[in-house]
């Protein structure tokens, strides 16, 4: 018998298949696509097992079954479960490993447990790499079938530095989705912030590719030490399989999505949270479409300021630490509204290594939140304020100088707007209520005494 089962064999699973028989546990693999499960019976052994048919694959697991569905997230995920219920016991625990939209883990999950069949949506990333080697997994839904399955989580999950395992348990319902789809609003945010550093690195400082991947693999080794840093520096210095060019001056400018930031964005909406710099980024992607390109090249002029790399450098490192802010304040915002118990300092783990947005900031945040502190805000914590504090003189210049440039830099003016509110005592909303009570009579709250107020702006004639 088998100690846990796959559907869907393209590489995510697969790969998912290959870590969970790597770390010692015997694995069976199923999909619809039969190629698939052909390619699979190539690593077949003693650990490994193909299989041609649902019932066959249900029949070779050990109970209670622990299998996990990796496939195209909405309708396929419901059909799935449909046909697989009947073959199941009570006590079965499913995982969902897709980019699931969390509104459908948490309808799952109901259904599924009215059923007795416990329903895990578990966020997992770190690509195809990630899948084989170690990723991060985020796994909300039923904790005591979570317990159940947290062996093999925790053998295939990545390790940070000090070698704990990138799991844990989220909380219920579809909050592993929702910590899922964060991270990947997080992960806009971050790389928008960084094409925005790359903009300015060739137009104001006129850096070839060869010296702007050197500048991030600098970064990655000092204030932006980030799989994204990593990964910028290799970006850049790819060289073109069709021209003698690099890759880079041939990628069309145009942004896709599959869409988790922008779910990010919606609930965000929904909940009032501040993020900004998510939103930009989700605008960003929609405007490298929407530009009718119709404008002249910007050309910079000007003198190069002095020390504009480090300042470059400084922005970004204080500009995803927004980002990572405004994805924890959301985070605080969803656990209130939903009643969930979401452990920030767990999150910021499983989130520092194996995934896209890894980088040795999160240990700060594991830091910033550990012993049960409660933040509104990210900043509010010294480490962080002292980030602050130190940064915000390079963020304001790089700003200043894009804006005399005519470069767009979305995320990051989003970013320090951001940091110049957070704090600040008089922000003009005063004047948006009383507009609001002059043309609508909606009332508004006094800073000087309690109660609700209407002003009689006008005489009705
Ligand atoms: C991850 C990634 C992964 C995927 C994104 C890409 O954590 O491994 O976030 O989930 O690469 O969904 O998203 P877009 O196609 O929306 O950019």
């Amino acid at each position: 018998m088998q100690q846990f089962g796959v559907i869907g064999l393209s590489v995510m699973g697969k790969n998912l298949a290959l870590n969970v028989r790597n770390s010692g546990f015997s694995v069976s693999g199923y999909s619809i696509d039969k190629p698939e499960v052909d390619a699979f019976a190539e690593y077949q052994d003693e650990k490994l097992l193909p299989t041609y048919s649902l019932a066959e694959f249900v029949n070779s697991l050990e109970k209670p079954r622990k299998i996990l569905i990796q496939i195209a997230a909405g309708k396929p995920v419901d059909e799935t479960l449909q046909k697989l219920l009947p073959l199941l016991d009570k006590g079965d625990i499913i995982l969902d490993g897709g980019n699931s939209n969390f509104h459908d883990t948490n309808r799952r999950f109901h259904e599924m447990e009215a059923h007795g069949i416990h329903f895990i949506g578990m966020g997992v990333s770190g690509g195809e790499e990630g899948a084989l080697n170690g990723p991060a997994l985020m796994p909300g839904g039923d904790e005591a079938a979570y317990r159940e399955v947290a062996p093999i989580l925790e053998a295939i999950a990545a390790k940070t530095p000090q070698g704990r395992p990138c799991v844990s348990f989220i909380g219920p319902e579809g909050s592993g989705h929702y910590v899922k789809m964060v991270h990947n609003g997080i992960e806009y945010g971050i790389m928008q912030e960084f094409s925005e550093v790359y903009d300015l690195l060739r137009k104001v400082a006129g850096k070839s590719n060869a010296e702007m991947s050197k500048i991030f693999a600098d970064w990655n080794q000092g204030l932006v030490q980030a799989y994204l840093s990593e990964i910028t520096s290799e970006v850049l210095k790819q060289k073109d399989d069709l021209t003698a060019d690099d890759v880079i001056d041939h990628i069309l400018n145009v942004a896709s999505y599959k869409g988790t930031g922008n779910w990010m964005l919606e609930d965000g909406v929904h909940l009032g949270a501040p993020i900004s710099v998510i939103a930009e980024a989700v605008l960003a992607r929609f405007m490298s479409k929407a530009t009718t390109r119709e404008g002249q090249e910007i050309t910079w002029n000007g003198e190069v300021p002095n020390g504009l790399i480090d300042n470059l450098g400084k922005a970004l490192q204080l500009g995803q630490a927004v980002a990572y802010a405004q994805g924890f304040q959301q985070l605080k915002m969803a656990a209130d509204a939903y009643h969930w118990d979401l452990r920030y300092p767990a999150i910021a783990q499983d989130w520092e290594a194996g995934c896209i947005i890894r980088s040795s900031m999160l240990e700060d945040i594991e830091n910033a939140f550990a012993d049960g502190k409660q933040l509104d805000n990210l900043f509010q914590d010294a480490y962080f304020k002292g980030l602050m504090q130190k940064n915000l003189p390079a963020l304001r210049a790089v700003i200043e100088l894009a804006t005399k440039a005519g470069i767009p830099t979305p995320t990051l003016s989003a970013a320090l707007n951001y940091l110049e509110s957070i704090f600040n005592p008089s922000l003009p909303a005063n004047l948006i209520q009383g507009q609001r009570d002059y043309f609508g009579a909606h009332t508004y709250y006094r800073n000087d005494r309690e109660g609700i107020f209407h002003t009689e702006w006008y005489e009705e004639k």
